[in-house]
């Protein structure tokens, strides 16, 4: 199953480093050159334009960072390369830029079928990635082998478009949960409570989720470094969340606060770092909290 995976990011980089290390033939292409290096030093060969490396692999992984930046590669870049070939698509995007992307595949001649993933780089460099499939059954199954290099539990989830979906309904629960448990933490800080008091009381509660211990240190520190999943991510999951869930008539107003709130972290500069920055920005104006 020789494959070619395009977008070596934090998680595409993650991912080709994986099916790597299993002895997987693969093919890498990203649009800045430079990030192959240390996959090629792996064993990966590195193409230099995504035509190329679509003639050399039946399978095509995608890992970019959004629906329309998918869409050119695939639509526009490769184009008459998808005929024969199946596409796993395993970035974060809309379910219906999924379901358009499947349908402009197949009119090509390829087969799609969507693959995102919860986890970061270190699920994926150990395997360990909770995977969700969208697509025709049989196809899941011809990519099972891949998959499994990927995650010890996939789950085939219905048609294409719904794995989307429930992709999307988990990273809502990711910005809801960090954004309450941010408020939370500054309020008790800010009233005087020691954390360690305050953490003793969530974690033998019933309310209590390990993501909050998981970014306490770095939200404490206010170091946001190194990210895993940048904020810029986080928005954008939110923000298709959103579209999402008016198309099925939700009244899904109490999110759009976050969603604004989100949208200050470009020009505060914490778009790169790891999503836990939203911290920084539920801090507020910390002059007016000290008032009484
Ligand atoms: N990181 C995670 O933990 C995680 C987990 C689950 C799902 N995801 C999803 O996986 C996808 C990738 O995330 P990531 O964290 O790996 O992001 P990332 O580190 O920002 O990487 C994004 C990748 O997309 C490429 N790209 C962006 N715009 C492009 C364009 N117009 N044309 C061609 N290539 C383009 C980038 O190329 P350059 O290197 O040239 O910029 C890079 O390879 C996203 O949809 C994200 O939501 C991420």
């Amino acid at each position: 199953m020789t494959a070619a995976l395009f977008g070596t990011g934090l998680l595409g980089g993650a991912i080709a480093q994986r099916l790597l290390q299993y002895g997987q033939e693969l093919w890498v292409w990203n649009r800045s050159p430079d990030r192959c290096q240390p996959l090629q030093a792996l064993g990966a060969q590195q193409a230099l334009r995504p035509l190329e490396a679509a003639q050399q692999a039946p399978w095509l992984i995608t890992v970019l960072s959004d629906g329309p930046s998918t869409r050119e590669l695939l639509l526009e870049q490769i184009n008459g390369g998808l005929r024969g070939r199946t596409v796993i698509q395993m970035g974060t995007i809309g379910p219906d830029e999924s379901r358009e992307l499947a349908e402009a595949v197949a009119q090509r001649g390829g087969r799609y079928l969507e693959a995102p993933v919860l986890g970061s780089k270190p699920e994926a460099l150990a395997g360990s990635l909770q995977l969700m499939a969208g697509g025709p059954k049989e196809l899941y199954a011809q990519a099972l082998p891949l998959l499994s290099q990927l995650s010890a539990t996939p789950v085939h989830l219905g048609e294409v478009g719904t794995a989307m979906a429930a992709k999307l309904a988990l990273n809502q629960l990711i910005a809801s949960l960090t954004h309450a448990f941010s408020l939370s933490l500054h309020l008790v800080q800010r009233s005087g409570v020691e954390v360690e008091a305050f953490m003793d009381l969530l974690r033998s509660s019933a309310l209590y989720a390990p993501t909050f211990d998981k970014k306490l240190e770095r939200e404490l520190k206010g170091d946001y470094s190194n990210p895993n999943f940048p904020t810029a991510h986080l928005r954008k999951d939110l923000a298709l969340f959103q579209a999402a869930a008016q198309a099925t008539g939700l009244d899904n107003q109490g999110l759009e606060g976050l969603l604004e709130l989100l949208e200050n972290a470009t020009q505060a500069g914490l778009d790169p770092l790891d999503y836990c920055a939203l911290h920084a920005l539920t801090a507020g104006h910390t002059a007016a909290a000290k008032q009484p």
